[in-house]
Protein backbone atom coordinates (compact mmCIF):
# COMPACT_ATOMS: atom_id res chain seq x y z
CA UNK A 1 0.00 0.00 0.00
CA UNK A 2 1.23 3.47 -0.74
CA UNK A 3 -1.25 5.52 0.39
CA UNK A 4 -0.93 9.42 -0.56
CA UNK A 5 -2.48 12.79 1.21
CA UNK A 6 -2.57 15.30 -1.33
CA UNK A 7 -3.06 18.87 0.71
CA UNK A 8 -4.00 21.73 -1.20
CA UNK A 9 -4.18 25.30 -0.36
CA UNK A 10 -7.05 26.83 -2.75
CA UNK A 11 -8.95 23.30 -2.01
CA UNK A 12 -12.20 24.42 -3.47
CA UNK A 13 -10.49 26.84 -6.55
CA UNK A 14 -11.03 25.63 -10.30
CA UNK A 15 -8.07 23.35 -10.84
CA UNK A 16 -8.61 21.71 -6.96
CA UNK A 17 -12.01 21.27 -7.67
CA UNK A 18 -11.45 19.96 -10.96
CA UNK A 19 -8.29 17.06 -9.86
CA UNK A 20 -10.67 16.24 -6.42
CA UNK A 21 -13.85 15.50 -9.31
CA UNK A 22 -11.56 13.58 -11.44
CA UNK A 23 -9.98 11.34 -8.38
CA UNK A 24 -13.31 10.14 -7.65
CA UNK A 25 -14.37 9.47 -11.34
CA UNK A 26 -11.01 7.69 -11.78
CA UNK A 27 -11.95 5.83 -8.30
CA UNK A 28 -15.49 4.68 -9.97
CA UNK A 29 -14.35 3.63 -13.16
CA UNK A 30 -16.48 7.14 -14.38
CA UNK A 31 -13.41 7.85 -16.28
CA UNK A 32 -10.28 6.67 -18.58
CA UNK A 33 -6.70 8.42 -17.57
CA UNK A 34 -6.85 10.03 -20.09
CA UNK A 35 -3.72 12.96 -19.93
CA UNK A 36 -2.12 11.42 -17.38
CA UNK A 37 1.77 10.96 -17.76
CA UNK A 38 1.80 9.23 -14.47
CA UNK A 39 -0.39 6.09 -14.83
CA UNK A 40 1.62 4.55 -17.17
CA UNK A 41 4.41 3.88 -14.06
CA UNK A 42 2.61 2.97 -11.03
CA UNK A 43 3.11 -0.17 -11.33
CA UNK A 44 6.30 -0.23 -12.34
CA UNK A 45 7.19 2.82 -8.98
CA UNK A 46 4.70 1.68 -7.08
CA UNK A 47 2.78 5.14 -7.65
CA UNK A 48 -0.31 5.82 -5.42
CA UNK A 49 -3.36 4.51 -6.87
CA UNK A 50 -6.48 6.64 -7.64
CA UNK A 51 -7.96 4.93 -4.33
CA UNK A 52 -4.81 5.28 -2.26
CA UNK A 53 -5.48 9.17 -2.79
CA UNK A 54 -6.69 10.98 0.18
CA UNK A 55 -7.73 14.91 -0.62
CA UNK A 56 -7.83 17.94 1.98
CA UNK A 57 -6.71 21.52 2.35
CA UNK A 58 -7.45 24.94 3.50
CA UNK A 59 -9.62 27.36 1.63
CA UNK A 60 -11.23 30.49 3.17
CA UNK A 61 -14.77 29.70 0.91
CA UNK A 62 -15.75 26.69 3.30
CA UNK A 63 -17.67 25.15 -0.10
CA UNK A 64 -17.40 21.52 0.33
CA UNK A 65 -15.88 20.08 -2.87
CA UNK A 66 -19.37 19.48 -4.53
CA UNK A 67 -20.71 22.85 -4.09
CA UNK A 68 -17.24 24.13 -5.40
CA UNK A 69 -17.07 21.95 -8.67
CA UNK A 70 -20.96 22.77 -9.08
CA UNK A 71 -19.90 26.52 -8.68
CA UNK A 72 -16.42 26.17 -10.33
CA UNK A 73 -18.88 24.73 -13.68
CA UNK A 74 -15.97 23.13 -15.21
CA UNK A 75 -17.66 19.57 -15.46
CA UNK A 76 -21.54 19.18 -15.58
CA UNK A 77 -23.77 19.23 -13.05
CA UNK A 78 -24.70 15.36 -14.53
CA UNK A 79 -21.00 14.12 -14.59
CA UNK A 80 -20.94 15.28 -10.60
CA UNK A 81 -24.18 13.55 -9.40
CA UNK A 82 -22.26 9.95 -9.12
CA UNK A 83 -19.85 11.48 -6.92
CA UNK A 84 -21.43 13.39 -4.91
CA UNK A 85 -20.87 11.67 -1.97
CA UNK A 86 -17.83 11.47 -2.30
CA UNK A 87 -17.49 15.60 -2.90
CA UNK A 88 -19.61 16.65 -0.39
CA UNK A 89 -17.52 14.61 2.47
CA UNK A 90 -14.59 17.00 1.57
CA UNK A 91 -14.29 20.18 3.58
CA UNK A 92 -11.85 23.08 3.69
CA UNK A 93 -9.55 23.55 6.60
CA UNK A 94 -9.88 27.52 7.56
CA UNK A 95 -6.62 29.20 5.78
CA UNK A 96 -3.25 28.45 7.13
CA UNK A 97 -4.44 25.88 10.16
CA UNK A 98 -2.25 23.53 11.03
CA UNK A 99 -3.88 19.79 11.40
CA UNK A 100 -1.24 17.64 9.16
CA UNK A 101 -0.46 15.35 11.83
CA UNK A 102 -3.92 14.65 12.83
CA UNK A 103 -4.24 14.41 8.45
CA UNK A 104 -1.45 11.83 8.35
CA UNK A 105 -2.75 9.61 11.52
CA UNK A 106 -6.40 9.80 10.87
CA UNK A 107 -6.05 8.76 7.50
CA UNK A 108 -2.87 6.18 8.04
CA UNK A 109 -1.01 8.00 5.12
CA UNK A 110 2.50 7.19 4.60
CA UNK A 111 2.95 10.34 2.53
CA UNK A 112 1.43 13.92 2.74
CA UNK A 113 2.34 16.42 -0.16
CA UNK A 114 1.51 20.03 -0.47
CA UNK A 115 0.21 21.26 -3.57
CA UNK A 116 -0.13 25.39 -3.86
CA UNK A 117 -3.33 26.12 -5.65
CA UNK A 118 -3.97 29.88 -4.73
CA UNK A 119 -5.21 33.09 -6.80
CA UNK A 120 -2.09 34.91 -8.80
CA UNK A 121 -0.19 37.67 -6.29
CA UNK A 122 -1.03 35.53 -3.01
CA UNK A 123 2.87 35.73 -2.19
CA UNK A 124 3.09 36.02 1.77
CA UNK A 125 0.35 33.11 1.99
CA UNK A 126 2.14 31.05 -0.44
CA UNK A 127 5.23 31.51 1.85
CA UNK A 128 3.58 30.30 4.71
CA UNK A 129 2.01 26.87 2.89
CA UNK A 130 5.59 26.48 1.98
CA UNK A 131 7.03 27.06 5.73
CA UNK A 132 3.97 24.30 6.77
CA UNK A 133 5.45 21.74 4.44
CA UNK A 134 8.99 22.12 5.84
CA UNK A 135 7.79 21.64 9.36
CA UNK A 136 6.12 18.72 8.83
CA UNK A 137 8.75 16.97 5.77
CA UNK A 138 6.39 17.35 3.03
CA UNK A 139 7.14 17.86 -0.52
CA UNK A 140 5.80 20.75 -1.72
CA UNK A 141 4.57 22.11 -5.31
CA UNK A 142 4.58 25.09 -6.32
CA UNK A 143 1.61 25.63 -9.47
CA UNK A 144 1.35 29.17 -9.22
CA UNK A 145 3.64 31.79 -10.36
CA UNK A 146 3.52 33.06 -6.65
CA UNK A 147 7.37 33.32 -5.01
CA UNK A 148 7.51 30.61 -2.14
CA UNK A 149 10.45 30.72 0.45
CA UNK A 150 11.71 26.90 -0.62
CA UNK A 151 13.20 24.83 2.04
CA UNK A 152 16.19 23.01 1.23
CA UNK A 153 15.22 19.86 3.74
CA UNK A 154 12.23 18.88 1.28
CA UNK A 155 11.47 18.30 -1.91
CA UNK A 156 9.96 21.12 -4.09
CA UNK A 157 8.66 21.68 -7.97
CA UNK A 158 7.76 24.84 -9.47
CA UNK A 159 6.99 27.64 -10.76
CA UNK A 160 4.11 28.44 -12.59
CA UNK A 161 2.65 24.92 -14.78
CA UNK A 162 2.86 24.98 -18.01
CA UNK A 163 -0.48 23.83 -19.37
CA UNK A 164 -1.63 25.63 -23.04
CA UNK A 165 -0.19 27.89 -25.03
CA UNK A 166 3.18 28.19 -23.00
CA UNK A 167 3.61 24.12 -23.24
CA UNK A 168 3.01 25.01 -26.81
CA UNK A 169 5.62 27.57 -27.25
CA UNK A 170 8.31 25.37 -25.77
CA UNK A 171 7.51 22.63 -28.28
CA UNK A 172 7.67 25.06 -31.40
CA UNK A 173 10.38 27.15 -30.72
CA UNK A 174 12.60 24.51 -30.69
CA UNK A 175 11.67 23.04 -33.91
CA UNK A 176 11.59 26.74 -35.46
CA UNK A 177 15.13 27.13 -34.53
CA UNK A 178 16.49 23.62 -35.65
CA UNK A 179 15.30 24.68 -38.89
CA UNK A 180 17.28 27.72 -38.42
CA UNK A 181 14.03 29.83 -39.31
CA UNK A 182 14.20 33.48 -38.04
CA UNK A 183 11.44 34.63 -35.43
CA UNK A 184 10.62 38.24 -35.82
CA UNK A 185 7.95 38.79 -33.97
CA UNK A 186 5.38 36.45 -31.68
CA UNK A 187 2.12 38.16 -30.74
CA UNK A 188 0.52 35.65 -27.91
CA UNK A 189 -2.97 36.73 -27.05
CA UNK A 190 -5.66 34.73 -24.44
CA UNK A 191 -9.18 35.05 -23.79
CA UNK A 192 -10.24 33.30 -20.15
CA UNK A 193 -13.11 33.66 -18.22
CA UNK A 194 -12.63 31.96 -14.88
CA UNK A 195 -11.52 33.53 -11.16
CA UNK A 196 -7.94 32.96 -12.33
CA UNK A 197 -8.64 34.89 -15.63
CA UNK A 198 -10.60 37.79 -13.75
CA UNK A 199 -7.08 37.70 -11.80
CA UNK A 200 -4.60 37.42 -14.18
CA UNK A 201 -6.71 39.88 -16.96
CA UNK A 202 -5.52 42.33 -14.63
CA UNK A 203 -3.20 45.08 -16.01
CA UNK A 204 -1.52 45.18 -12.33
CA UNK A 205 -2.38 41.64 -10.33
CA UNK A 206 -1.54 39.68 -13.94
CA UNK A 207 2.06 41.04 -14.08
CA UNK A 208 3.65 37.83 -12.61
CA UNK A 209 1.60 35.41 -14.88
CA UNK A 210 2.76 37.86 -17.71
CA UNK A 211 6.34 38.01 -16.71
CA UNK A 212 6.21 34.18 -16.43
CA UNK A 213 5.16 33.87 -19.99
CA UNK A 214 7.01 36.09 -21.82
CA UNK A 215 10.71 34.74 -20.41
CA UNK A 216 11.25 31.74 -22.36
CA UNK A 217 11.41 32.51 -26.05
CA UNK A 218 15.11 34.25 -25.69
CA UNK A 219 16.85 31.38 -24.36
CA UNK A 220 15.40 28.61 -26.62
CA UNK A 221 15.75 30.35 -29.95
CA UNK A 222 18.82 31.74 -28.56
CA UNK A 223 18.21 35.80 -29.36
CA UNK A 224 15.14 37.80 -28.40
CA UNK A 225 11.95 38.27 -31.17
CA UNK A 226 9.33 40.94 -30.57
CA UNK A 227 7.01 39.03 -28.52
CA UNK A 228 4.04 40.28 -27.17
CA UNK A 229 1.72 38.64 -24.30
CA UNK A 230 -1.57 39.41 -23.65
CA UNK A 231 -4.20 37.90 -21.32
CA UNK A 232 -7.77 39.39 -21.22
CA UNK A 233 -10.39 38.57 -18.92
CA UNK A 234 -13.35 37.38 -21.05
CA UNK A 235 -16.15 36.03 -18.37
CA UNK A 236 -18.49 34.20 -21.46
CA UNK A 237 -15.78 32.01 -21.93
CA UNK A 238 -15.75 30.80 -18.26
CA UNK A 239 -13.22 27.83 -18.15
CA UNK A 240 -12.79 27.35 -21.78
CA UNK A 241 -10.11 29.92 -22.69
CA UNK A 242 -8.81 30.66 -26.28
CA UNK A 243 -5.20 31.58 -27.04
CA UNK A 244 -4.15 32.95 -30.69
CA UNK A 245 -0.58 32.84 -31.31
CA UNK A 246 1.07 34.83 -34.75
CA UNK A 247 4.19 34.07 -35.23
CA UNK A 248 6.41 35.97 -37.97
CA UNK A 249 9.13 33.81 -39.46
CA UNK A 250 11.85 34.94 -42.34
CA UNK A 251 12.76 32.12 -44.43
CA UNK A 252 15.58 31.66 -47.43
CA UNK A 253 16.44 34.41 -48.87
CA UNK A 254 14.88 36.92 -46.04
CA UNK A 255 10.87 35.86 -47.57
CA UNK A 256 8.44 36.70 -44.86
CA UNK A 257 5.50 34.10 -44.18
CA UNK A 258 3.38 33.67 -40.79
CA UNK A 259 2.22 30.92 -38.62
CA UNK A 260 -1.52 31.52 -37.24
CA UNK A 261 -2.16 28.81 -34.67
CA UNK A 262 -5.29 29.30 -32.44
CA UNK A 263 -5.68 26.81 -29.44
CA UNK A 264 -9.38 26.47 -27.79
CA UNK A 265 -8.16 24.58 -24.39
CA UNK A 266 -9.90 24.30 -21.25
CA UNK A 267 -7.92 25.81 -18.16
CA UNK A 268 -8.77 23.33 -15.37
CA UNK A 269 -8.74 20.17 -17.75
CA UNK A 270 -5.52 20.74 -18.92
CA UNK A 271 -3.92 21.69 -14.93
CA UNK A 272 -5.70 19.04 -12.83
CA UNK A 273 -4.07 15.92 -14.43
CA UNK A 274 -0.53 17.44 -14.63
CA UNK A 275 -0.76 18.23 -10.51
CA UNK A 276 -1.76 14.50 -9.91
CA UNK A 277 0.66 13.37 -11.78
CA UNK A 278 3.14 15.99 -9.95
CA UNK A 279 2.09 15.04 -6.43
CA UNK A 280 2.22 11.29 -6.99
CA UNK A 281 5.80 12.51 -8.91
CA UNK A 282 6.80 13.72 -6.02
CA UNK A 283 6.15 11.18 -3.96
CA UNK A 284 8.60 8.92 -5.63
CA UNK A 285 11.23 11.76 -5.38
CA UNK A 286 10.48 11.90 -1.36
CA UNK A 287 10.63 7.91 -0.78
CA UNK A 288 14.10 8.46 -2.78
CA UNK A 289 15.51 10.71 -0.06
CA UNK A 290 15.40 13.78 -2.52
CA UNK A 291 15.64 16.97 -1.28
CA UNK A 292 15.91 20.47 -2.81
CA UNK A 293 14.48 21.62 -6.48
CA UNK A 294 12.68 18.81 -8.33
CA UNK A 295 14.54 19.67 -11.97
CA UNK A 296 13.43 16.52 -13.73
CA UNK A 297 9.75 17.42 -13.62
CA UNK A 298 10.59 21.05 -15.24
CA UNK A 299 8.17 20.02 -17.98
CA UNK A 300 5.45 20.92 -15.91
CA UNK A 301 6.62 24.46 -15.32
CA UNK A 302 6.88 27.83 -17.27
CA UNK A 303 9.68 28.95 -14.85
CA UNK A 304 11.14 25.80 -13.73
CA UNK A 305 14.02 26.27 -11.12
CA UNK A 306 17.68 26.52 -11.01
CA UNK A 307 17.56 27.77 -14.69
CA UNK A 308 17.01 24.40 -16.65
CA UNK A 309 16.18 24.95 -20.42
CA UNK A 310 12.79 25.46 -21.22
CA UNK A 311 12.59 23.30 -24.22
CA UNK A 312 9.69 20.83 -23.98
CA UNK A 313 12.03 17.80 -25.74
CA UNK A 314 14.96 18.28 -23.36
CA UNK A 315 12.80 18.58 -20.24
CA UNK A 316 10.94 15.45 -21.28
CA UNK A 317 14.22 14.10 -21.77
CA UNK A 318 14.90 14.49 -17.94
CA UNK A 319 11.80 12.88 -17.10
CA UNK A 320 12.04 9.69 -18.71
CA UNK A 321 15.73 9.29 -17.47
CA UNK A 322 14.46 9.81 -14.03
CA UNK A 323 11.92 7.36 -14.61
CA UNK A 324 14.38 4.59 -16.90
CA UNK A 325 14.78 1.61 -14.59
N1 LIG B 1 -5.51 26.30 -14.86
C1 LIG B 1 -4.35 26.45 -15.43
O1 LIG B 1 -4.19 26.09 -16.58
C2 LIG B 1 -3.19 27.01 -14.62
C3 LIG B 1 -1.94 27.03 -15.22
C4 LIG B 1 -0.86 27.53 -14.51
C5 LIG B 1 -1.03 28.01 -13.23
N2 LIG B 1 -2.26 28.03 -12.67
C6 LIG B 1 -2.39 28.63 -11.33
O2 LIG B 1 -3.07 27.78 -10.44
C7 LIG B 1 -3.65 28.59 -9.41
C8 LIG B 1 -5.07 28.13 -9.16
O3 LIG B 1 -5.89 28.38 -10.29
P1 LIG B 1 -7.48 28.25 -10.15
O4 LIG B 1 -8.03 28.48 -11.53
O5 LIG B 1 -7.84 27.01 -9.43
O6 LIG B 1 -7.81 29.53 -9.22
P2 LIG B 1 -9.12 29.83 -8.34
O7 LIG B 1 -9.16 31.30 -8.15
O8 LIG B 1 -10.31 29.15 -8.92
O9 LIG B 1 -8.80 29.12 -6.93
C9 LIG B 1 -8.00 29.66 -5.93
C10 LIG B 1 -8.62 29.31 -4.56
O10 LIG B 1 -7.73 29.74 -3.51
C11 LIG B 1 -8.51 30.19 -2.42
N3 LIG B 1 -7.69 31.01 -1.52
C12 LIG B 1 -7.35 32.31 -1.60
N4 LIG B 1 -6.52 32.66 -0.59
C13 LIG B 1 -6.34 31.54 0.19
C14 LIG B 1 -5.58 31.23 1.35
N5 LIG B 1 -4.81 32.15 1.94
N6 LIG B 1 -5.61 29.96 1.84
C15 LIG B 1 -6.38 29.01 1.25
N7 LIG B 1 -7.11 29.24 0.12
C16 LIG B 1 -7.09 30.48 -0.40
C17 LIG B 1 -9.67 30.93 -3.09
O11 LIG B 1 -10.78 31.06 -2.22
C18 LIG B 1 -9.96 30.01 -4.30
O12 LIG B 1 -10.96 29.05 -3.98
C19 LIG B 1 -3.53 30.05 -9.88
O13 LIG B 1 -2.43 30.67 -9.24
C20 LIG B 1 -3.22 29.90 -11.35
O14 LIG B 1 -2.49 30.99 -11.90
C21 LIG B 1 -3.35 27.53 -13.32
Amino acid sequence: MNRLGILIAGLDGAVASTLTSGIALLCRRLAKPTALISEAYVQSHQLAGFNELVIGGWDNRGENLYQAALRNRVLEPERLRPIARELTGIKPWPAGTDKITAFRRQHRLNTVVILNLLPTGENAASKKYARLAAKHGCPFINFTPNDCAESATIPFCGRDGKTGQTWFKSVLAPALRARQLEVTGWYSTNLLGNEDGKIVGDPVKGRQKIRDKSKLLGPMLGYEPYHLVQINYFPPRGDTKESWDYIDIKGFLGQPMQLRISGQYRDSILAAPMCLDLCRFMELAHRRGATGAQTWLSMFFKVPYKNIPHDFFQQEQLLRTYLSP
